[in-house]
């Protein structure tokens, strides 16, 4: 019997060595149909004498085993642990992975810039359809079928009466319609005109339009808003230039330039020698106009101007392809 207990212990061991598992190897040598419950079983046999010394060492035997398995199975526990703790490591202390934060594109940014100035001054942003009727886009600003200046303006027609507007003057007409004087809007947004791309067109590009119409309006008020803008926009020492021009809705009718930002006014490549940057045309808003908006040109008096964004976008960031905004290449664009 002793014999047979030994061989047990041997075997276990061997078990427990052999890798295997906790759980099973109690089932094996304890459990109710163990290894040494079958000894126990097998007591029936001995002598009276014989058989409390023989439990006695069976019962040993088992605290062995059961010790030798719970040391085995809080070794597989310790072991189980570093395994978790290895694979579910984290090293906060290595760099995230990196976001990339876009900007504003260049013509946004500008759009934003004249935006920001314009309300400083009291303007409110209004918006115009990109669709529109002949009557806004020229019949209405003094631009009659036939009137040679509709050339120039030569646009994407729809039907004979609804086009892809060629300026936002437009939204001029809308402003007058739609509220009583004084009135105090710029309207940024997209024009159309049939003209293949190059360098300096494109035949989808962006304005700003301005309009101030009140009691007593002059051009002196025009010059004040327009100086004003000019230096917010190119910085302190900016100064302006009116040069008279032609629009059928404003009378007088001017081109407005700013000295040149990067030499001052001296000639530069900037401003290809000239010293002056043109970018806008501006002027009296013509009687007509504001009769056509039923606004009584007795009473009221108003100034209206209007720029392109790229124009402005073209000068201020250096940049000397309108194309060069369309493209939206990012290692482009990223530069500004
Ligand atoms: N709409 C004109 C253009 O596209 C620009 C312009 C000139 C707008 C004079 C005005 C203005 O409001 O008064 O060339």
């Amino acid at each position: 019997m002793k014999e047979l207990l030994e061989k047990i212990w041997q075997s276990a061991l061997a078990a427990i060595e052999s890798g295997n598992d906790a759980e099973s190897l109690r089932i094996r040598f304890l459990g109710k149909k163990g290894e040494l419950t079958a000894v126990l079983r097998g007591m029936g046999a001995l002598s009276p004498e014989e058989r409390p010394k023989m439990g006695q060492l069976v019962n040993e035997m088992r605290e062995k085993i059961e010790n030798a398995i719970a040391e085995k199975a809080a070794k597989e526990k310790e072991e189980a642990l570093k395994n978790k703790l290895l694979s579910e490591k984290i090293d906060v202390t290595l760099p995230g992975n990196d976001l990339s934060v876009g900007h504003r594109h260049p013509i946004a940014e500008t759009e934003k810039m004249m935006r920001d100035i314009f309300i400083g001054m009291g303007f409110s942003v209004v918006e115009g359809p990109e669709v529109e009727y002949d009557y806004y886009n020229f019949e209405a600003l003094n631009l009659p079928k036939n009137h040679p200046a509709r050339d120039t303006q030569d646009t994407f027609y729809i039907t004979d009466n609804i086009l892809l507007r060629s300026q936002t003057s437009p939204v001029q007409v809308r402003a007058m319609e739609n509220s009583k004087p004084p009135i105090r809007i710029i309207s940024p947004g997209r024009v159309y005109r049939a003209d293949p791309a190059d360098a300096t067109h494109s035949p989808i590009f962006h304005q700003c339009e301005g309009l101030v119409v009140d009691k007593g309006i002059t051009m002196g008020d025009l010059k004040g808003v327009l100086e004003l803008f000019a230096k917010k926009m190119f910085g302190e020492d900016t100064r302006i230039r009116f040069r008279p021009h032609h629009f059928p809705f404003t009378e007088p009718s001017a081109e407005v330039d700013v000295s040149c930002w990067e030499c001052g006014g001296k000639g530069c490549r900037l401003c290809k020698g000239e010293g002056w940057i043109e970018i806008l045309g501006a002027g009296m808003v013509h009687p007509f106009v504001l009769s056509n908006c039923g606004i009584d040109p007795n009473v009221y008096s108003g100034f209206a101007f209007g720029m392109g964004i790229e124009r402005v976008a073209l000068c201020r960031f250096g940049i000397d392809d309108l194309r060069l905004l369309y493209e939206n290449d990012v290692r482009f664009l990223e530069q500004f």
